[in-house]
């Protein structure tokens, strides 16, 4: 949700914030701009994708800030694109995250003159104003975010000031030592191909990033924040001969679920051990596991509730982190929170945990990024390990969610001493199996692509299934839709039936999830119902399930992953359905990768 960037070294700044830009992309791409500073300041801001922003050639100046936004205040207009400045022209500042007191501020500035919408272009003048009582930008700086109420990463340039100021309040921000200058971003992405070396800011941060070295302050003080080496390598965050990085990322999935049980496995005792931190003691008392997360991310915690369930005793919720509350009568001692989020940054997420924590309620987050707010909050943090994900729509980390969950359902019914052996090895096999049955689908990829394009222009889509092929279904519809804009909705199978069933017709293209363990005959008559309306059936089967639908796409036999593998076959199906219709797929409308606003 909006990417910043920002540069100061020996080299020239543009084609630096410009490539990290186009990385950050998928963060938000309503407009973008970069400023440029040295003696004076030059702002190149327009609507549309950094591409679009006219660039000067040969621009020399080795300091600059940039930006890609999704819009919250005000259209996503030229005037509304950041950097913002003030009204001399000399400070140009960048933002995520959300000025909930900018109004106020505004009033605070009589005889400024605003030229946009935002709730940022205040940052600038209010810079203005402090720069008239110190020199010192970062001085500024911190006396203004002290004004501020709400969410900020902020990268602030001056003319004539020698390095870039950095802030950040509950939006993220990462500093990068690099060989030739260092870096701000919102992510680690842009920063692969200059550096591995990064620090995170931390609430309250504010730093200076000059070229000879990087100093931060927070109440105040001086302090110092760990640089860390970051392990992707920087052709991970690229597309790699793909036409879409979702493509890619769904290419990616047997490698990645072999990353998200590496070393949480014994391979011969065939038992899952994911060395938590958390008292054993603890694990032993709680009653109930509350998962939160939004989007994809839920998806894969109405799996992850299911599996918790089948291994152990432990009672297991699911709730929109956007909806949570701890509930009444709840027992800190007896409870735990899991978090679920891909960024880590999810701003829904991050206040649901925040809310568990108050009450004393421990909870783990299950993230891909390290260093991210949730992994740094929660009381332990597991890494699914998938490697970065740039399209917008989630699709190789949903599985390695689920993996994750169902690593930690066996870990905690182990401790518990409630894991029956038989199933726990076989979910343990089932597990080491998973990449090379995800592999066979994506063998299939030409026939449903095939089928896509024969069903491409159903008026709706509705997906269905049962158990814990319920949360595919759900994720599946939420797949197309997001990058097709075709109404697509999934449903447990048996719900069809209590009114969605109204909108089925032979225009209604209905996929069905048949796998075992998903109570696929039940499931079959849901499919009766629906084919006695007229709508064409597509069926993702196993066990060799006969069937009468119209097509069938079958999984191998695995147990509890059955409908897990199935979900593959969705992502393709969801892809080529958006791909033959020409749509942004990395970058669907409305959209972004990050959602940091509540
Ligand atoms: O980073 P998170 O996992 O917390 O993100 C949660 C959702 O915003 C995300 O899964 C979203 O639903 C995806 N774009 C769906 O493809």
């Amino acid at each position: 949700m909006c990417g910043i960037i920002g540069y100061v070294g020996e080299s020239p700044a543009q084609p630096r914030l410009v490539d990290g830009l186009q990385k950050l992309e998928y963060r938000g791409y309503d407009s973008a701009g970069i400023a440029l500073a040295d003696e004076a300041l030059s702002v190149f801001k327009q609507a549309g994708l950094v591409g679009d922003i006219d660039l000067p050639a040969g621009a020399t100046q080795t300091r600059g800030i940039g930006h890609t936004r999704w819009s919250t205040h005000g259209k996503p207009t030229d005037a509304n694109a950041h950097p913002h400045t003030d009204c001399t022209g000399t400070v140009a500042v960048v933002h995520n995250g959300i000025v909930g007191n900018y109004d106020d501020l505004r009033r605070d500035l009589p005889g400024h003159e605003f030229t946009s919408e935002t709730d940022t272009e205040v940052v600038a003048h209010l810079i203005e104003a402090e720069l008239e009582r110190t020199p010192d930008l970062r001085e500024a700086v911190t006396a203004v975010v002290e004004r501020i109420d709400g969410s900020y990463a902020l990268g602030v340039v001056a003319a004539g000031y020698d390095a870039i100021v950095a802030a950040r309040r509950s939006s993220p921000l990462v500093v990068g030592y690099g060989d030739d200058g260092n870096f701000i971003a919102s992510d680690v992405t842009p920063l692969l191909s200059h550096t591995r070396s990064v620090s995170y800011l931390e609430d309250g941060d504010v730093a200076r990033i000059a070229h000879g070295g990087v100093e931060i302050w927070n109440d105040g003080q001086t302090v110092d924040r760990p640089i860390h080496t970051i392990e992707w390598d920087a052709t991970a965050a690229e597309k790699g001969g793909y036409d879409h990085y979702m493509l890619k990322e769904i290419y990616e999935q047997p490698q990645a679920l072999r990353q998200a049980i590496a070393g949480r496995i014994d391979p011969v005792e065939k038992r899952a051990d994911l060395n938590l931190s958390l008292p054993e003691t603890f694990l032993n008392r709680i009653d109930e596991i509350q998962l939160v997360a939004c989007g994809t991310s839920y998806h894969a915690c109405l799996y992850g509730k299911q599996l918790i369930e089948t291994l152990s005793d432990v009672r297991a919720t699911v709730e929109f982190a956007s909806e949570y509350t701890v509930g009444s009568g709840r027992n800190p001692e007896r409870t735990l929170v899991v978090g679920v989020s891909q960024s880590g940054e999810t701003a829904d997420t991050l206040r649901a945990l925040r809310t568990a924590r108050r009450t004393g309620i421990r909870t783990i987050g299950v993230t891909n990024t390290v260093g991210s707010t949730v992994a740094r909050e929660c009381d332990e943090a597991l890494y699914i390990q998938a490697g970065p994900e740039i399209g917008v729509a989630a699709t190789k980390t949903f599985g390695s969610q689920v993996v994750t969950l169902g690593t930690l359902a066996l870990t905690i019914a182990d401790t518990r001493n409630e894991l029956n052996p038989t199933v726990g090895r076989e979910l343990c096999e089932n597990l080491q199996d998973l990449p090379g049955a995800v592999q066979q689908v994506l063998d299939h990829d030409s026939t449903v692509e095939e089928v896509a394009r024969e069903y491409a222009d159903g008026t709706a889509f509705f997906f269905i299934g049962r158990r814990l092929a319920s949360p595919v279904a759900l994720e599946g519809a939420l797949k197309l839709k997001e990058i097709s804009y075709d109404h697509a909705e999934g449903f447990p199978a048996g719900e069809l039936k209590h009114g969605p069933l109204a909108l089925v017709t032979d225009d209604t293209p209905v996929i069905a999830i048949l796998t075992d363990g998903a109570r696929p005959d039940e499931t079959k008559n849901n499919v009766k119902e629906v084919q006695s309306r007229g709508a064409p059936v597509i069926a993702v089967t196993s066990g060799g399930r006969e069937g009468d639908h119209d097509i069938g796409f079958e999984v191998p036999d695995l147990g509890l992953l059955e409908p897990l593998v199935a979900n593959v076959y969705l992502q393709l199906f969801a892809y080529h359905v958006a791909h033959s219709k020409g749509r942004s797929i990395d970058r669907p409308r409305n959209l972004a990768k990050s959602v940091t606003v509540e």
